[in-house]
């Protein structure tokens, strides 16, 4: 199958949080927004899912540096639920939403009618592999994953990611509701996990960023 080489990036808490409780996510530093907005202007597309929409409402564009291009935006959306005034479907940028057969016909059309690609895969649920093979035919070739915890442990579980990058800042703030890196159902067992390998890291302001590959 022929997909994108896949970046998952995330800024998350020394307790694997990716927001609060409260849905507060602030977590990271200006360096490394900055360093996340280096990324966007190097890769082809961004992606999300519906629940990161729903929550943040992110432009998902590079503004905080300077940049030529900007990325396309993606959003795995199985029911298209994205609100026609999210800020993903400014015309800053391109956006693909993918959405699943169970998809309503009216909300499809409402998305077309704000500009957006819209991509089907799957019966009930999108189905990432489809859609990434999907996204390589749109000449997308490599993706940065921005989360959240469901899509990101979907991606991980679909063998679909092959670089993984975090920032941990210095704090932790519990909660066992506050999404995480990965969440999803979970692996079992420590083995049946997913395998990285330590590529670097170095401190970057209040921060620590890791860099792994994943390991097959
Ligand atoms: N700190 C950071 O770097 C960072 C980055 C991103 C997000 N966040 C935080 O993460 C939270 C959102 O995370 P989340 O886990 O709730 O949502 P998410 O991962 O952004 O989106 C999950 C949704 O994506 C849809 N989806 C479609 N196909 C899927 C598939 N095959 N597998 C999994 N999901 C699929 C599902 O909804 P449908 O079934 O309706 O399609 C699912 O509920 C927010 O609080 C946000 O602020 C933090």
């Amino acid at each position: 199958m022929r997909r994108p080489y896949v970046i998952m990036n995330a800024g998350m808490t020394l307790d694997g949080k990716l927001a609060t409780v409260a849905g507060d996510t602030r977590i990271s530093g200006k360096e490394d927004l900055e360093r996340v907005h280096r990324i966007r202007a190097e890769v082809d597309a961004v992606m999300v899912g519906i629940g990161t929409v729903l929550h943040d409402d992110p432009r998902l564009t590079v503004h905080r540096v300077e940049s030529s291009r900007q990325p396309a935006r993606v959003v795995a959306d199985s029911l298209a639920r994205t609100p026609p005034g999210a800020r993903v479907l400014s015309d800053e940028a391109p956006t693909i939403i993918g959405v699943s057969e169970a998809a309503p016909e009216h909300r499809v059309q409402r998305l077309k009618e704000a500009g957006a690609e819209v991509v089907v895969c799957g019966e009930r649920r999108v189905e990432l592999p489809c859609f990434m093979e999907r996204l390589y035919g749109m000449g997308i070739r490599k993706l940065l994953l921005e989360g959240g915890g469901e899509l990101n442990f979907s991606m991980l579980r679909e063998g679909l990611v092959d670089e993984v990058r975090v920032a941990i800042a210095p704090v932790i703030v519990g909660g066992r509701s506050s999404v995480t890196l990965a969440d999803g159902e979970g692996f079992e067992s420590i083995d049946s996990g997913v395998q990285l390998r330590l590529l670097r890291y170095y401190p970057l302001g209040k921060d620590l960023v890791l860099e792994y590959e994943v390991v097959r």
